[in-house]
């Protein structure tokens, strides 16, 4: 099969796919008429499929022990759209800002030319189209409701505005971060802000824990291991002359070390409740735990890059973009079967696709969706013709 003419066959039919996605976001856990849509269009293909975790599809073609899994995810985000394109957002207040709408496109593509081609399959290629990524506990539902079953490998693609069409992100083992959520509540005291000493002001113990919790990654772990502990939100108090009763405290964890990051809620939690301790208060920690680090299988990464060779030559693979701190769930897939993510170049200052991911200007350049679903064909051919 000539996997680039074949593409380019029905570049048309991605791009406007693309765009009917793009212009119809929706949200995570609620992509019921983006799931519809990818069902109408299944069956329009002729390729079965089931529905699987509320709002996720998987679609089979081809019969065979051996199984490789293509996914896509399909959710898009809480952001109000700033660009002026024929295929803007239609939903107030949604849009596709990390470039979903184009994983779905490219996922349906690849699965036209490999049904097309199915007598000539070594093996089951099963498509993933898996919800709520932007959550981090899609992969999560679709593993649950057995959607990874009897598969041998996995392949998943991220459009990246970072790095320049025709580039392609292949790095082995890990590559993002995990993401943890935690939130600490500071119990005080209110009282009249001009007689401080009635009461116990979680305002200024919960600042203190702020400041505090920097010193988990500058003093307690290793500054050969990457690991992150952000506060992004804080609120204390309702006016200027209260003694504040209550302190909330949010923020984030990542690492690429799982075992250093199974450590960081105890240090976490020792220093918010001795501060608050010491301050004649009591501190609360909830955490959340999400996706786990996300590490790709070396011999898995060496196969995409061969076929990103043969189909886009050395130079496209030579441009790694290095480890993210930030976290996909697709390492959940990592953790059941060995498999590879990798980035796919959607940057083009020209056409103005090099705003970053979650930007209200974010878009894509569509010359990336032909790289994309040639890869998904590639890689899903080369590994059931192994052996
Ligand atoms: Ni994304």
């Amino acid at each position: 099969m000539d996997i680039k003419k074949e593409v380019s066959s029905i570049k048309d039919y991605i791009i406007e796919l693309r765009r009917h996605f793009h212009k119809n976001p929706e949200p995570s856990w609620k992509e019921f008429e983006t799931s519809e849509f990818i069902k109408r269009e299944l069956k329009k293909l002729k390729i079965p499929f089931e529905k699987i975790a509320k709002t996720g599809i998987i679609a089979k073609i081809g019969k065979g022990n051996r199984k490789i899994a293509l996914r896509a995810d399909i959710d898009a985000l809480e952001i109000e759209e700033l660009n002026d394109k024929e295929y803007k957002s239609e939903k107030k207040g949604l849009m596709h800002a990390c470039g979903h709408d184009g994983h779905i496109a490219m996922l349906l593509g690849a699965g036209k030319i490999l049904k097309k081609y199915e007598s000539e399959l070594k093996g089951e290629v099963r498509l993933i189209f898996q919800p709520a990524e932007e959550l981090g506990d899609g992969a999560k539902e679709i593993i649950k409701d057995g959607g990874l079953e009897g598969v041998d490998n996995i392949f998943g693609i991220h459009l990246w505005s970072g790095l320049e069409t025709g580039k392609i992100s292949i790095i082995p083992g890990e590559i993002m971060a995990s993401a943890d959520l935690f939130s600490i509540k500071i119990k005080g005291k209110g009282g009249h802000g001009s007689m401080p000493h009635q009461g116990v002001d979680a305002a200024v113990i919960g600042a203190s824990v702020v400041l505090n919790l920097q010193t988990i990654v500058s003093r307690e772990i290793s500054p050969l291991e990457p690991t992150v502990v952000s506060v992004g939100k804080i609120v204390s108090g309702t006016r200027y002359n209260i003694i504040a009763h209550e302190a909330l405290i949010e923020g984030t964890v990542r690492s690429f070390n799982d075992e250093i990051r199974q450590t960081i809620p105890e240090r976490i939690k020792r220093i918010s409740e001795n501060i608050a301790k010491a301050h004649r208060a009591e501190a609360e920690l909830e955490y959340i735990w999400g996706p786990p680090p996300l590490k790709n299988d070396t011999e898995s990464a060496e196969r995409a890059k061969k076929c990103a060779k043969s189909l886009f030559g050395g130079d496209s693979i030579n441009n790694p973009i290095g480890k993210i701190m930030a976290a996909e769930d697709f390492a959940y897939y990592l953790k059941e079967v060995s498999g590879i993510f990798v980035f796919v170049g959607s940057g083009n200052k020209e056409k103005g696709t090099d705003f970053p991911h979650h930007h209200p200007k974010f878009d894509i350049d569509e010359d990336a969706l032909f790289v994309g679903a040639s890869l998904h064909i590639k890689y899903a051919l080369d590994f059931l013709n192994k052996n």
